[in-house]
């Protein structure tokens, strides 16, 4: 039973750690997929560096006036590139930004996310830093569906991380970070395999 690999888009916004394990899990045999386009909000992102630098195509999208989502035009603009590039699945990866009706209507159920911690607990923004104010004796990572809400969709997969006594909010984001390179590509692979 050879699949052909998962066409893979990719959107992110910052340093892309996630990505670059991703693209790891492929080149070794772990993840039937391709990565079809990295797109950031940030043209700065080291993501769209770490692209150039694998070979990957990537783009910039055009500067949005809102911070929190993208103009529905240039929201729009980013679906027809990912679907031009040939992407089944949208893989976000540190995109910091909600995801709206362009591209939710143009890939349904077929986006999905990673987020630092074991939701529905701490959803938002720095996950990390909100486990460690709540004293939570664990926290984590969570891969899920991507719907209109913030962090709200469908759970995929979670795997649980321990908050030390002598945590900062670095160090126990880089424990979560090292469960997400494990994570995210596992996940992956299933949804590819379920195809
Ligand atoms: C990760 O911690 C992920 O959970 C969150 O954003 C961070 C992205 O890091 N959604 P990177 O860009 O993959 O290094």
């Amino acid at each position: 039973m050879n699949k052909a690999p998962l066409r893979i888009g990719v959107l992110g916004s910052g340093k892309g750690s996630n990505f670059e394990a991703i693209v790891r899990a492929i080149r070794s045999g772990n993840l039937n997929a391709a990565i079809t386009l990295v797109l950031s909000d940030n043209p700065n992102a080291r993501i769209l560096e770490a692209a150039r630098s694998l070979g990957i195509p990537s783009n910039a999208l055009p500067a949005s006036s809102f911070r929190t989502k993208l103009e529905p035009e240039i929201e729009t603009l980013a679906a027809n590139q990912l679907a031009d590039s040939g992407a089944e699945l949208i893989v976000l990866a540190g995109y910091m930004r909600l995801i709206k009706a362009p591209l939710l209507n143009r890939f349904p159920n077929r986006i999905v996310n990673i987020h630092p911690s074991l939701l529905p607990a701490f959803p938002g923004l720095d996950a990390w830093k909100q486990a460690l104010e709540a004293n939570a004796p664990t926290t984590g990572c969570t891969v899920h569906w991507v719907d209109s809400g913030m962090d709200t969709g469908q759970i995929i997969a979670q795997a649980s991380v321990p908050v030390l006594q002598n945590d900062t909010p670095e160090t126990l984001h880089a424990r979560i970070q090292k469960a997400e390179y494990q994570l995210y590509p596992e996940a992956l692979s299933k949804i590819a395999a379920a195809r």
